[in-house]
């Protein structure tokens, strides 16, 4: 017997969960496939969510190793409880899964555990973890498969001594040495956590720079910041074997451009290369669902060439990001729905959850510069920002860059403290078309970290007032 669907999502991570509920709300019948057991993702199981425990655990191990006496606050006998650090995220991880089994149930949205495959047209066969097949009939399916971590050839994952980030978020024990394939975000986020636990980190990049696709300044900026912390980094480098030893990995690296070899002893090794669209099993194949590179292909209403079967989220092409998957799924529902829906691509934010944190949106510099526009750059610091300078702080920076003759925001970079929260003055007033005058004279609440994306705005017309 199959049940009948206006809507079945597969894939119940930030895309597809949201894409299900706000399906929900606007009348369709809706239900959503998950064969994690667990609904949330990548982003609430293994990735946002539990990285972002651990990186605010460890940042207060690390101020109250290093900061609190010099503010006058006196501890003994400090030390980490791995076990518990790790107990308290899965906790925090299982409470928010609940809560979106919560909103289903609030919203009347089905929860379908197991695995879905699209057999035909409108027709989702869902096999449950004892083998047991049930057929869904839906008008619209919606693929929110998500990502996978991308393998690097020759190196065998076996998530203990070589991981994944899944594997680095779950380590029994601080490495004494870990080695990071990929001086991407995962990579430094994860890194920072195990550094500040006090693992030995270095990073082996394939490129010349860390966040490579990040305005250049910054990443400058990040590297310098992580040597000072303790991280080493191998830039130019790739890695062309590695082999399990009794203690830990081997690994051979070369220069990317190629040179001799040489070898490079982990504990542990992450490998953070990247993420690939995760689409297998869907039968996407057999109902020749057109693909990219390997992700799934849409048109701007996120349709594939197949009637009827829609796809969001990492599944395809555009930033691997929580918020650009919910986005798309809330956009996609009200698409299906009949309504209007819109998302500008120029104005989603990428923040890097390290501490000073990254946030950035829009152009950098580089793409500027490549696309032969004429801007204008505004530059804060936060050592001149009382607020930061209050909290024990003061490193890092906002440019704002601005179009030369109009002064419309193109793009923002921040490095610094809580840059993920500030940036999002920065998106809105890009949503609305602003000029860097408009932040400029914008009240600005003192003392506020804020104040700095204002002074920024105000140097783009070298009008800043504290430097
Ligand atoms: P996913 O979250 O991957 O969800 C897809 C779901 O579909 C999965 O649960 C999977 O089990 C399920 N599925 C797949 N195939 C089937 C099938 N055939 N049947 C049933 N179910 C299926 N992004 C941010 O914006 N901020 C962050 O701080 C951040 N941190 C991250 C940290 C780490 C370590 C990682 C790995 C990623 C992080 N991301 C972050 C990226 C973010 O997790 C993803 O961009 C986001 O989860 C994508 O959402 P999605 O819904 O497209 O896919
Ligand atoms: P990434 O794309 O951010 O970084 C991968 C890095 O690995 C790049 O610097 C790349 O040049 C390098 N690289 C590629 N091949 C290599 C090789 N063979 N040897 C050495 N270096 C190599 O990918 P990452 O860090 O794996 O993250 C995957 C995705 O997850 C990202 O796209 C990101 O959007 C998302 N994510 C987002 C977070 C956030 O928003 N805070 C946190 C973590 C992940």
């Amino acid at each position: 017997m199959s049940k009948a669907y206006d809507l079945v999502v597969i894939g119940g991570g930030p895309g597809g969960y949201v894409a299900a509920i706000r399906g929900a709300q606007l009348g369709m019948k809706t239900a959503c496939v998950e064969m994690r057991g667990a609904l949330g993702g990548t982003c609430l199981n293994v990735g946002c969510i539990p990285s972002k425990h651990l990186l605010h655990a460890s940042h207060a191990f690390e101020e109250a190793s290093h900061s609190f006496a010099a503010m006058g606050v006196k501890t003994t006998g400090l030390s980490v409880d791995l076990k518990q650090m790790l107990a308290s995220k899965d906790e925090v991880v299982h409470g928010l899964t609940q809560g979106i089994e919560f909103l289903f149930k609030k919203n009347k949205v089905d929860y379908v555990q197991g695995r879905g495959r699209i057999e035909a047209k409108g027709k989702v066969v869902v096999t449950d973890a004892d083998g047991a097949e049930t057929t869904l009939a839906a008008q619209n399916i919606l693929i929110a498969t998500g990502s996978e971590s991308t393998p690097l050839p020759g190196i065998e994952i076996d998530e203990k001594k070589i991981v994944t980030s899944t594997g680095a978020l779950e380590l029994k024990k601080v490495p004494k040495k870990l080695v990071i394939i990929g001086g991407g975000v995962i990579g430094l986020e994860l890194g920072v956590v195990w550094r500040r636990l006090g693992a030995e980190v270095e990073v082996i990049e394939f490129l010349d720079k860390i966040l490579p696709t990040m305005d250049g300044e910054i990443s400058k900026t990040m590297q310098r910041i992580l040597k000072k912390a303790g991280f080493t980094f191998r830039l130019s480098t790739k890695v062309t074997a590695a082999k399990k030893t009794k203690s830990g990995v081997s690994l051979t690296v070369e220069p990317a451009k190629g040179g001799d070899a040489e070898t490079v002893e982990a504990d542990v090794v992450l490998v953070a290369i990247g993420r690939r669209p995760f689409t297998e099993g869907l039968g996407l194949e057999a109902l020749g669902v057109e693909m990219d590179r390997g992700k799934v292909k849409i048109d701007s209403h996120y349709r594939t060439n197949v009637e009827g079967i829609w796809a969001i989220g990492d599944v395809i092409d555009g930033p691997m990001l929580a918020h650009k998957a919910e986005d798309e799924g809330a956009v996609v529902a009200e698409l299906m729905a009949g309504q209007a829906g819109h998302i500008d691509y120029d104005c989603i934010p990428s923040v890097v959850y390290t501490w000073p944190e990254v946030a950035s949106v829009g152009r950098s510099e580089e793409q500027l510069k490549a696309l032969g526009v004429i801007y204008k750059s505004g530059k804060f610091s936060f050592q001149a920002n009382s607020r930061a300078r209050a909290a024990g702080g003061g490193e890092g920076f906002v440019k704002i860059l601005a179009d030369a003759e109009t002064d419309q925001i193109l793009g923002a970079h921040i490095i610094g403290p809580d840059a993920g929260t500030l940036i999002a003055e920065i998106v809105l007033a890009m949503e609305f078309g602003a000029s860097a005058e408009d932040i400029a004279r914008t009240s600005h609440a003192h003392p506020t970290l804020n104040e700095a994306v204002k002074e920024a705005a105000m140097a783009v017309d070298g009008r800043q007032i504290h430097a």
